[in-house]
């Protein structure tokens, strides 16, 4: 079922997610249905506050980026209550966006390795490491789990410039072509 994405300016989105539960019977449709969210949405990755739930959960579908990076054609995960471990490497730029956050891409900073602890939809505890895209979507995703947007990471003058713009997702007043459900929508 595909779900409203819940847009900027949604306190949801502002909150460091819960820890879930081992076995915790509604996370396999939840886990479901933000698939179909996420696809709907012609998204990469998805996190769980973005569809109303304030939970340590965030799924990634990096195929999408096969041309570039081979190993990826078939990188689609499940990340349950993950810890990020390390991030090292030297900061790179990648233009971002994020399906809370319509209409805007910006340019954003991240170290290009990570480590990260999570447990996968069977509920092993897995240690992973990450590079590329792969990681940067999960920094991205990661962030939501802990409250954070990708905006938050732009230098202050951007932010200040980029600010109606912002306002204006909050009322609801852009074009979107996916479901989604606004904090202040007149
Ligand atoms: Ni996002």
């Amino acid at each position: 079922m595909v779900l409203p994405i819940v847009g900027y300016g949604d306190p949801v989105l502002r909150k460091v997610g819960e820890e879930i539960e081992e076995n915790d019977p509604h996370i396999k449709e939840l886990i479901k249905n933000m698939w179909d969210t996420m696809y709907n949405a012609n998204g990469v990755g998805l996190a769980a506050p973005q569809v109303g739930k304030s939970l340590r959960l965030f799924i990634v579908d990096a195929s999408t980026f096969e041309e570039d990076e081979p190993e990826l054609a078939n990188f689609k995960k499940v990340f349950i209550n993950p810890i990020i471990l390390e991030e090292t490497g030297k900061e790179w730029p990648y233009n971002e966006g994020c399906l809370s956050v319509p209409g805007i891409r910006e340019d954003i900073d991240r170290k290009p390795v990570i480590t990260i602890e999570y447990y996968n939809e069977k509920w092993e505890l897995l240690e992973e490491t990450y590079t590329g895209m792969a990681a940067r979507i999960i920094q991205h995703e990661y962030d939501h789990i802990e409250g954070k947007l990708f905006t938050d990471l732009l230098p202050p003058l951007k932010k200040k410039l980029l600010k109606p713009r912002l306002d204006k997702i909050v009322k609801g007043d852009v074009k979107i072509h996916y479901r989604m459900r606004f904090f202040n929508r007149k």
